[in-house]
């Protein structure tokens, strides 16, 4: 599979089966939810994950039987993350920013994408609390709300808005790099946001409301669509080392001008070498 005329049909369908899931994440968000942990402290997960994540996949399953499934709460199960292979397959994370979900911050979406041959076709990211549509289908472009939306071309950090993330800061040396870097952002670029849903940021870099995104430790549904977005606006997407980015094993920088993936390559490099020599100083003067 994977004629227009079909990629066509599976894009209605999951668009209308996402609208439609949405409304639970939007009636639940200031209501009280059932909150469970996984990993840690910090990962949480409510009932509405599982139920939004469920609704998605029967629907989808029905339609698309022959079809394969990575979704977050489906691999949470097992802790199993089935290989990608050639086949069309639905990634899905059924509320991203399930976070700021608990704490009703309103920047909280569906986020899926359809891969065949490996390749995103199709990415949609549905914030159904502030109603912001997000779609792409390869080579077609990037809309916002059916409007075309195109990244910035802001080509020097000292000229950009830089999205990070900071969630997992209670992981100690997960938490050093992080702050090494930041420190790193803060020093060059215009201002630091944290948005708290890694698929919503991307469309942000997408949608030219911030230049850079910049995070690792993610998981592919947390990126999946949102990738193509970027790419369907005009930006760009690369590992952190510099090197081609992995869907499966995503380490983001994320921008909207590929002119400035030097200069942030060189800064985290930089940035993480000085953490490492603070960490060895700190543990000398310890001893
Ligand atoms: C999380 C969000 C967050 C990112 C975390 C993700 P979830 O996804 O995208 O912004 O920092 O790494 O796990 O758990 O809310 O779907
Ligand atoms: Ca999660
Ligand atoms: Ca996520
Ligand atoms: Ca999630």
């Amino acid at each position: 599979m994977a004629s227009q005329k079909e990629l066509d049909y599976c894009y209605d369908f999951v668009m209308k089966l996402t609208i439609e899931s949405a409304k639970i994440i939007r009636d639940a968000i200031q209501g009280g939810k059932n909150i469970e942990t996984k990993a840690g402290d910090w990962d949480l997960v409510t009932e509405y994950d599982k139920k939004v994540e469920q609704i998605l996949i029967d629907g989808l399953v029905k339609e698309f039987p022959t079809h394969k499934f990575i979704g977050e709460e489906t691999v949470s199960k097992t802790n199993i993350l089935p290989e990608l292979t050639a086949a069309p397959t639905w990634i899905i994370d059924p509320i991203d920013g399930t976070t700021n979900f608990v704490h009703a911050f309103p920047h909280t979406c569906i986020s899926i994408a359809l891969l065949v041959n490996r390749e995103p076709e199709i990415g949609i990211v549905y914030n159904p609390v502030l109603e912001q549509m997000f779609t792409a289908r390869r080579g077609r472009g990037a809309y916002l709300n059916g409007k075309p939306i195109k990244s910035s071309d802001v080509f020097e950090l000292r000229q950009s808005l830089v999205c990070i993330e900071a969630s997992y800061a209670t992981i100690e040396d997960i938490r050093d790099i992080i702050l090494g870097r930041i420190e790193a952002f803060v020093t060059i670029a215009h201002g630091i946001r944290t948005l708290g849903s890694a698929a919503l940021t991307l469309c942000h870099v997408a949608m030219g409301a911030a230049d850079v995104y910049h995070t690792d430790n993610l998981m592919p549904w947390d990126v999946a669509a949102g990738v193509l977005i970027i790419r369907e606006a005009g930006g760009h997407v690369i590992d952190t080392s510099g090197g081609d980015f992995n869907i499966m094993k995503p380490r983001v920088l994320a921008m909207g001008n590929r002119k400035l993936a030097p200069e942030l390559v060189k800064l985290v490099r930089l940035a993480d070498v000085k953490t490492h020599r603070r960490r060895v100083n700190d543990k000398k003067s310890s001893e």
